[in-house]
């Protein structure tokens, strides 16, 4: 069981502050344990503009509520990092959620800092991810802060008792509140879960998403967008230099626009549940299409192998709340070293759910004409295929001779055997 102690004794805390029902009624819930709440609202993209935002917060007993603006912040250390890494969880899930986790846990600290508060706090449930990921990242950046975490531990455990402690206490509750999921949205994408979707077998009804249209309602001829990179990070769409917020907007609105970026998975949990999840990510399934493309004609092969497979380790590590580890700096050394030669422009084209790649170019390209090509400009010398056969298959025969043919086995039966016959 938790031994943390509620008990604030007119100690100061910073709360992660959504205007939800949930972290509207942890303030209150703390401050009548004796704790002077500061909300803290960090805008890491869509924050959705509620003018009452201050003033619920105060209703619910804040002292204050601080509004930061980390958009940029979050774009640049954070989203281009993870592409750039090509960090994608269980091969679908870009990882929008977990990524702003370890950045609101800075703010939280730098407010504490600020305001000197003794403690931080947050309203995460103790069944999913977003609890360790604030937790541990606090606790990496000031490990003598508090981290109160009431819904892990409080007595209203089911929504109709939190609903009635709301009313109880005057606390104003949005009509949003009403909605059957739980979201959560910034900048790289959005996730749902909950209500319905808890159902593996029920496909999403069509309200889950707000950011993406439908198959059907896209329009029917695709839309061609130049995404071009320097060094790994997108830097330009259609010829325009853009700053890293708004050339992700920009993509977010146009692949949204085309379908592009729905996600419905089942997804292992830290925790150890498995947990279904549905995403919307137009702009970061778009990138990741295009940045693919392009390490695909400046990476060397075993660039390439390796960098895929350290990229389901970075995943994981995004995932798994260990951002501010020793860990995760020698990986993205790592990365940041395989992107210095990831430059050029990429074509995307957008189209019915689907973005594809369908030109790529770079001044720094590994791709050679002349000796791909099949026509008079060939430059790649066919006859010194003979000398490299002979000794890439050496192993084969001597192996061949020796052992394959003489088994009692036809040849047939390498990999499937005996029962595959029908
Ligand atoms: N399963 C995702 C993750 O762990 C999304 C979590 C969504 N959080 C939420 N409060 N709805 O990253």
């Amino acid at each position: 069981m938790s031994g943390t102690s509620y008990e604030g004794a007119g100690k100061k805390v910073v709360l992660a502050y959504s205007g939800g029902l949930d972290t509207s009624t942890v303030t209150r819930w703390l401050v009548e344990r004796d704790w002077e709440v500061v909300c803290l609202t960090a805008d890491v993209g869509f924050l959705d503009a509620d003018p009452d935002l201050e003033k619920r917060a105060l209703a619910a007993g804040a002292t204050r509520l601080v509004v930061e603006d980390a958009q940029a912040t979050f774009a640049r250390y954070f989203v281009l990092p993870a592409l750039a890494a090509g960090a994608i969880y269980e091969d679908r899930y870009p990882l929008a959620t977990a990524l702003a986790r370890p950045l609101i846990a800075k703010l939280l600290v730098d407010t504490a800092r600020a305001e000197g508060a003794q403690a931080v706090a947050h309203g995460c449930t103790g069944k999913g991810n977003d609890q360790v990921r604030f937790d541990v990242s606090v606790a990496a950046l000031a490990p003598d802060l508090t981290i109160l975490a009431p819904v892990r531990d409080w007595e209203l455990t089911t929504r109709p008792a939190e609903i009635a402690y709301a009313a109880e206490h005057g606390i104003p509750i949005r009509e949003t509140t009403a909605s059957p999921y739980s979201t959560d949205e910034n900048l790289w994408g959005r996730s749902i879960e909950a209500g319905v979707l808890e159902d593996p077998w029920v496909e999403p009804p069509a309200d889950v998403y707000q950011w993406t249209r439908s198959v059907a309602e896209a329009p029917d001829e695709p839309a061609f967008v130049e995404v071009q990179f320097e060094q790994g990070a997108p830097v330009a769409i259609d010829g325009v230099a853009m700053e890293p917020v708004p050339l992700i907007e920009r993509m977010h609105a146009l692949a949204g626009q085309h379908g592009i970026g729905r996600i419905d998975m089942v997804e292992n949990r830290l925790v150890g549940i498995k947990s279904r999840e549905i995403y919307e990510a137009p702009a970061a399934v778009a990138l990741r299409e295009a940045h693919q493309a392009l390490e695909a004609l400046t990476l060397s092969k075993p660039q390439q192998r390796l960098k895929r497979r350290l990229a389901q380790d970075y995943a994981d590590l995004i995932y798994d709340g260990l951002w501010f580890t020793a860990h995760h700096q020698d990986l993205a050394a790592y990365v940041r070293s395989t992107q210095r030669h990831m430059s050029g422009t990429v074509r995307l084209r957008l189209h019915k759910g689907t973005v594809t790649a369908v030109g790529r170019r770079s001044p720094r390209s590994l791709y050679q004409l002349s000796l791909a090509t099949y026509d008079a400009a060939d430059q790649f010398d066919q006859s010194a295929a003979h000398g490299f056969i002979q000794i890439w298959g050496l192993p084969v025969r001597v192996q061949a001779d020796s052992q394959l043919l003489q088994q009692p086995e036809s040849p047939l039966q390498i990999a499937a055997g005996d029962d595959a016959e029908p």
